[in-house]
Order: C-alpha cells, then sequence, then structure tokens
C-alpha cells in the first residue's frame, strides 16, 4: 500500500471521478488500492507503481482505462434486492397506477449484470399469469459494457441464481444450462423474460442517446457514489423522461432530499417512493 502515494492515488482517482462521477477520497483509498490488484495482474505489471510508471511513459490506452473504470466501479446486485420495491412494483404500480395504460415503459439505470431487470420481468410474468396482462418495455443501461454483456446473454451463475430468487420462480423461468467457463451449472432467462428487454451502454453523466421516455425509472444504488452535482444534473434528466406523474425509484440508501422539488415523496409499506409532481 506503500506505493499507492498521493500522486498515483490522485492519478486514478481523478479518472474515476471524471469518467464514472464515482469519488475515491481518502477514507476510501484502500478499497480502490485493493480493486487495482486484480486488474494490475491481469495486465502482468508487479505492482501499481509499475502500472503507474508504464502509463507515465506510453499514456493510458483506451482498453486499460476501461478496465480501470470498470474495475473502480461496484456491480453488487441481485434478483429481488430490497423485496418491498418489488411488492411495490407488482401489487400497487403495475396493477393500480397503470391499470388503464396501454404499455408500460420502464427504464433499469445503472443495472449491472441484469438481476433488477429480470426479476421484473418475472413479475410481469407472473402477474399475466393472473390475468393482469400488460405489454411492457424494459430498457437495461449501464456505463460497462462487461455486465451488460452478461445482462444482455441472461446468463446467470449457480451463485448468482441462488442469491434472491426463490426455487420456484427459477425452475420456471430459468433453464440448466453448461458454460465453457464453469464445471458447475449455469442458468439461462427462458425467451418469456428476454423478449421485451433490451440493453445498451450508457453513461449517467454523458448526453444520453434518443431513449423515449417512461413510467417508471429505477436508479438504484448508483447515485450515492455520485457529487452532489452530478445527483441534481441526472435526477433533472430523469424528470424530462418521466410520464407525467411517473416514478422513480432509488436505492434503499438514497434519497431526493436537497437535490430535487420535482418531485413528491410516497410511501409504500417502509419504503419510499419517488412521484414526478
Ligand atoms: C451497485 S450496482 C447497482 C445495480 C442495480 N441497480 C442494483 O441496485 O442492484 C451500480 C452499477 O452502476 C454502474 N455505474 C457506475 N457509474 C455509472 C455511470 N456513470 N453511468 C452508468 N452506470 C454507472 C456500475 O457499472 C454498476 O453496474
Amino acid at each position: 500500500m506503500e506505493e499507492f502515494n498521493d500522486n498515483i492515488f490522485k492519478y486514478f482517482s481523478n479518472l474515476i471521478e471524471k469518467e464514472t462521477g464515482i469519488q475515491y477520497d481518502e477514507t476510501n483509498k484502500f478499497l480502490l488500492f485493493s480493486r487495482l490488484q486484480n486488474l494490475i495482474k491481469f495486465l502482468n505489471f508487479p505492482d501499481i507503481l509499475s502500472l503507474w510508471n508504464d502509463i507515465q511513459r506510453n499514456g493510458l490506452n483506451q482498453s486499460a482505462k476501461l478496465l480501470i473504470l470498470d474495475t473502480a466501479t461496484n456491480n453488487e446486485t441481485s434478483f429481488f434486492r430490497d423485496p418491498k420495491v418489488f411488492d411495490f412494483f407488482k401489487s400497487h404500480f403495475v396493477p393500480k397506477i397503470m391499470e388503464k395504460s396501454e404499455k408500460i415503459r420502464i427504464w433499469c439505470a445503472a443495472t449491472s449484470t441484469g438481476q433488477e431487470p429480470y426479476t421484473l420481468a418475472m413479475i410481469m410474468a407472473e402477474l399475466k399469469a393472473k390475468g393482469i396482462n400488460k405489454s411492457y418495455e424494459l430498457l437495461g443501461t449501464d456505463i460497462s459494457e462487461r455486465v451488460l454483456k452478461q445482462a444482455s446473454s441472461g446468463i446467470f451463475s449457480q451463485l448468482e441464481i441462488q442469491r434472491g430468487l426463490s426455487a420456484n420462480l427459477m425452475i420456471k423461468y430459468f433453464e440448466q444450462i453448461i458454460t465453457e467457463t464453469s464445471s458447475l451449472p449455469s442458468y439461462k432467462a427462458k425467451p418469456e423474460l428476454s423478449t421485451f428487454m433490451t440493453f445498451k451502454q450508457l453513461n449517467l453523466l454523458h448526453d444520453w442517446p434518443n431513449i423515449g421516455t417512461f413510467d417508471i425509472i429505477f436508479c438504484r444504488n448508483v447515485l450515492i457514489y455520485q457529487s452532489v452535482e452530478n445527483k441534481k444534473n441526472i435526477i433533472a434528466r430523469f424528470a424530462k423522461l418521466l410520464n407525467p406523474r411517473g416514478y422513480l425509484i432509488l436505492g434503499g440508501a438514497e434519497s431526493l432530499l436537497q437535490l430535487s422539488n420535482d418531485f413528491d415523496f410516497e410511501t409504500y409499506g417502509n419504503i419510499c417512493v419517488h412521484r414526478l409532481k
């Protein structure tokens, strides 16, 4: 850790903040250092100082840059993460709020490996089986091409599938497959889930392509890493892309307090959801 001096730390933390908005400061310096260790091995450098010297001599190429940014982001996710949010979606949002709508447009911004949109698609399929048959479109976006590749494949490891998903839903909506990369079986989402889902690379800090408007936007567990300015900017742009009285769903530790006046707060069970005024 000694070799991770102020210059080197500042170089990496500035690069990461500029490109992703994620802030590393003195308090999480060690976290960044440990995250960079795998990358250093992968790039065949003995230590961080050698990587740093190489960057000084030769500059940073695009693929190394993407790897650094990918290393610095936290991709933690799971099926039905924060189940109350999905209770709201299943019992209130779809059957009541969207009762009269022809089609529901849903955006999972910062979707990581896709467990969140696949959870929503399973809920839509379960509702359909109960006679609430709504057409919908689900867009999943993330800054990282790597996680999007997995999300688009709809393939989850044994460990991933076991996190948050009941055996019943797993059997119903996933088929067991064997991949070349693991001796354990993996699980692939059935077409019923993926048919209405698309994934796109999108950096929340950059200009967004034309992705249409949405009835509900999930942006969970990503704004927490952003500066206040970035949060305000992203939330203002979400407000513009929401249909009238649309919902914005943030992570359990995130709130809009002092960030936006565009939303009403509504409580559902013990969660707070944000609704466009
Ligand atoms: C902790 S995961 C959250 C996944 C999911 N929303 C959930 O709550 O389970 C955060 C995701 O945000 C993505 N991310 C980080 N910075 C981003 C940015 N500037 N634009 C888009 N996605 C970003 C990361 O790649 C990562 O996949």
